[in-house]
């Protein structure tokens, strides 16, 4: 077997080289930075949010760094849908890079517009990630995919106005998350990542006043990782649709736990902050383990702890 194959993978209608793939709102649009030959182990990349209106993103604060983690409140800032069109979309499609564009669940009217648009250029996007962690302001603040039924409805709406595949990224803050994921995949997601980043939060003490504007603020590195890997064990463990693990995943024995757990591939981000070097690292790591352990491909490493895969 080609040594490359061997951890190619076909995750929610989308094929990577390799399972490692960098999060949304980690890899800029730098024309340098999409050059395949410097991105060595990168198995695709997720673009930051993209909503239909710019947005200039939070005042303030918008990164704290926390013992084990990073505490971010970008605030989804973007330069809009058309400018992504106009932008950067040539650039990332001709880079041969898999990606997926991320779309933040916005108003009904604005993930509708932001959907049309990128389907009028649907040959030159593999997929679609949308990130159900924002708010529903019609429907009382709370984020969408907090309930079944927000994220019933918020998937509902991407399906019918995107038709290529389609990836829903969960809050860590959903309330069942048996019960979301579920509704997520009779909605018609093609894959789940499991997740996006947890409410924290920090007080600037001199001051006594919380350091970020908006209070709270999304944890993500290694701290969440081992929260993020029960995510994916217990979410794996209930749909039939491929299961994408992220969060804190930093070393090799990070990212083969989550295959493990039952993820087909893993996003990463604060691990691309520590080292540019780190999905190569990963694969490494990941490639020595199939040897040790006498297995051809990768997807073999997809639920092997699970004793409801064992038997
Ligand atoms: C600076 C920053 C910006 C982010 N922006 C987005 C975003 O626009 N959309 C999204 O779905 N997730 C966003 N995330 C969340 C990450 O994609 C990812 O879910 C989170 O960082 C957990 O992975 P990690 O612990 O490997 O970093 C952002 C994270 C960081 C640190």
């Amino acid at each position: 077997m080609n040594p490359g194959a061997r951890l190619e993978r076909t995750v929610g209608g989308v094929t990577f080289p390799t399972p490692v793939i960098i999060c949304s709102g980690v890899w800029p649009f730098e024309p340098d930075l999409w050059d395949r030959k410097n991105l060595p182990g990168v198995g695709g990349i997720c673009t930051k949010a993209v909503t239909a209106r710019p947005r200039t993103g939070n005042e303030g604060h918008r990164v704290w760094e926390t013992p084990c983690g990073v505490l971010n409140s970008i605030g989804l800032q973007n330069c809009g849908v058309d400018a992504f069109l106009d932008t950067h979309l040539p650039l990332i499609s001709k880079s041969g890079v898999p990606f997926l564009v991320n779309v933040a669940m916005e108003t009904e009217e604005e993930v509708v517009h932001t959907l049309g648009l990128l389907s009028n250029r649907k040959e030159e996007i593999p997929g679609v990630e949308l990130n159900i962690s924002c708010p529903n302001v019609s429907g009382g603040g709370m984020s969408w995919g907090m309930t079944p039924e927000g994220a019933s409805q918020a998937v509902s709406i991407a399906r019918r106005a995107w038709k290529g595949p389609l990836w829903v990224k969960l809050t860590p803050q959903m309330r069942d998350p048996h019960e979301v994921a579920k509704a997520a995949e009779a909605s018609g997601a093609d894959a789940l990542v499991v997740a996006n980043t947890w409410l924290g939060m920090a007080i600037d003490v001199e001051r006594a006043t919380p350091v970020f504007q908006r209070t709270f603020a999304g944890l993500s590195g290694p701290a969440v990782f081992p929260l993020a890997l029960r995510l994916v064990w217990d979410v794996a463990g209930c749909v039939r649709i491929p299961v994408i693990g992220c969060g804190g995943i930093t070393v090799p024995e990070d990212a083969i736990a989550m295959l493990q757990a039952g993820a087909q591939a893993v996003e990463i981000g604060a691990a691309i902050f520590r080292s540019l070097d780190a999905p190569e690292t990963l694969c490494r790591g990941i490639t020595d383990y199939l040897d040790r352990h006498g297995l051809d491909t990768v997807g073999s490493l997809s639920g092997m702890a699970r004793s409801d895969a064992r038997r």
